[in-house]
């Protein structure tokens, strides 16, 4: 395979003012990223430690899940402390040693902020519960009397999205019980009441510390979330979860958590360089994630309907050209994504049967996921926009799909009853080295069982043989920068090709994939850049294996 990776680098994204338009942006999940002191779990030296990886792959910017003090119901998506690190990661010292260091590589950095709930261990809900009935306190949350003769009923219908009633009963000071809090996770994690200015005040002033910390921006867990409809009126019916995305919900996507974002865009205004905003936003319809990316409000918005669509050019074509209709009104980047920390890796979800879910416990073809998965990457990698990776799919990673349910942490595994909650299985510490303890995730072991082989996976393992998918990814990232055709833009010009083909051009530059089993014959658009696999090329044209993508110089 002829490969040409052309061309100077490109100017240093650090330094342009609309660097997250097309910015490459890779999520660490601390807990299982690296490991800096030995005791099982990722920290914040780990990361640190790791950085020249990012800057080898050649990403612009890194994405933090919480490493904020928190007692680790949802894996530190319930917050004690938004000042404070947790002990477990280390210091804010730590934290202030990460940014700096980023920072001189030539990456970004943006922390998860959590503004939807806090932990049942922050201050205010421990003095709120304190207090009792008729506390201040418990107006900065959603505190209501129980139904039923004796307050026995939760106040509504709602459920949580783990599983089980959205709300738990309290015990009152004096031992009776008392009233109902309102959780749309576990009841760990307490729904803020944002109709409360102290609330709103509290985390403009989280976004001004971490900003005088020098982050470069925050991704918005439950940004959908914040507003509850008025009077938290029942749903009517049970199995709400399978709602979720297709109606809109009275706890998620209402109107008023618009005005929230336009006062933080004011927050983020105030400071120099371009600092962003990125929406973890589920929705109905791609539309209704745009509004949370007017030019007033956030940067950019997570695509979970890309995230969820199947490897099949037509259904991508309508996903693809959907999302960039959708952004074009409001002047924002789309974004794309494949893999997070809530769902089974890519690598995995594309080794299965379509339409299983985002949730699977089946480790499929493994040959013909991964074949898909590195074939996925290249197509994403080429759309306008800017892109997500999550740790660990640069080596191709699987989800660990077998482990036993005694070490499974996630608490929606717990509480969800089979709905879904497989997520441990993408949140298994990344391998580094061939050998070793944990293979390289740190000195000790890991909090999550790896897999025998793992060590086959690794870093170590893949820097150096032209065909591991490591290589795939650091010479995409690479050609992705010198390309001028790639990166930003709102629009792509769609070439006739054969079914189950997705073909495009971009300034002087065109992408080939086929979604097929099978191999096909194409005229080749120009001069091959790269490919997620084997390309025959020959005078007359070019042979595209089953599920491969390739690029071109046109
Ligand atoms: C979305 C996060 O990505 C997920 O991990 C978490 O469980 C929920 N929000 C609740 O914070």
């Amino acid at each position: 395979m002829t490969q040409h990776l052309a061309a100077p680098a490109a100017p240093d994204s650090r330094t342009r003012t609309d660097w997250w338009r097309d910015a490459v942006i890779y999520q660490v999940y601390p807990r299982s990223f690296a490991d800096g002191n030995g005791d099982g779990m990722g920290d914040l030296k780990g990361i640190r430690a790791r950085l020249p990886h990012l800057e080898d792959l050649g990403v612009d910017a890194v994405w933090l899940s919480p490493f904020y003090a928190s007692p680790q119901a949802d894996a530190g998506y319930d917050v004690a402390d938004y000042r404070a690190i947790d002990p477990m990661f280390g210091t804010l010292h730590d934290a202030d040693a990460v940014i700096r260091d980023a920072h001189a590589l030539g990456l970004r950095i943006i922390v998860d902020l959590v503004p939807n709930h806090s932990s049942d261990r922050h201050d205010w809900f421990q003095r709120a519960l304190k207090e009792g009935p008729g506390s201040p306190l418990r107006e900065r949350y959603h505190f209501r009397p129980g139904k039923g003769p004796d307050g026995e009923l939760p106040p509504n219908d709602w459920e949580s999205i783990f599983g089980g009633p959205a709300w738990t009963r309290t015990t009152d000071p004096d031992g009776t019980p008392g009233e109902w809090y309102l959780h749309l996770f576990a009841p760990e994690q307490p729904d803020f009441n944002w109709e409360h200015p102290a609330v709103r005040d509290e985390f403009r002033s989280i976004l001004r510390f971490w900003l005088d910390m020098g982050v470069d921006g925050f991704r918005v867990d439950v940004a959908h979330g914040l507003v509850k409809a008025e009077g938290l009126p029942d749903i009517g019916h049970h199995d709400q979860l399978k709602l979720l995305g297709n109606d809109t919900m009275p706890f998620f996507d209402q109107d008023g958590v618009h005005e929230i974002y336009r006062s933080w865009r004011h927050v983020l205004a105030e400071y120099a360089g371009e600092r962003v905003l990125v929406a973890e936003a589920w929705t109905p319809t791609v539309e209704r994630t745009a509004h949370y990316v007017r030019p007033d409000e956030m940067h950019q918005a997570f695509n979970f309907q890309y995230l969820g669509t199947h490897w099949g050019a037509a259904e991508l074509r309508e996903v693809i050209d959907g999302s960039l209709a959708a952004m074009r009104p409001v002047g924002a980047p789309a974004t794309w994504v494949l893999s997070n920390h809530d769902v089974t890796r890519h690598a995995t979800r594309f080794a299965n049967p379509a339409g299983l879910g985002t949730q699977l416990r089946t480790p499929g073809d493994r040959a013909l996921g991964l074949r898909r998965a590195r074939a996925a990457t290249l197509l994403m990698l080429a759309l306008p926009g800017s892109a997500y990776l999550y740790q660990g799919e640069e080596l191709g990673l699987p989800d660990v799909t077998d482990l036993p349910d005694e070490v499974r942490q996630d608490p929606s595994f717990h509480r969800a009853q089979g709905q879904d909650g497989f997520r441990d299985g993408c949140r298994v510490p990344i391998p580094w080295t061939v050998e070793g303890p944990s293979y390289g995730f740190g000195a000790g072991g890991s909090w999550l069982p790896q897999p025998d082989g793992w060590g086959e996976l690794s870093v170590e393992a893949q820097t150096g043989d032209p065909h591991s998918t490591l290589e795939l990814y650091r010479k995409a990232l690479q050609t992705r920068r010198n390309q001028p055709g790639l990166g930003a833009g709102d629009a792509l010009e769609w070439a006739d090709a054969p079914e189950g083909v997705l073909a495009f051009r971009r300034e002087g530059f065109a992408c080939t994939a086929n979604t097929t089993g099978e191999t096909v014959r194409l005229t080749a658009p120009g001069e091959l850049l790269l490919a997620s696999g084997p390309v025959d090329l020959s005078a007359d044209g070019v042979d595209l294996p089953a599920d491969t993508t390739a690029w071109w110089a046109v």
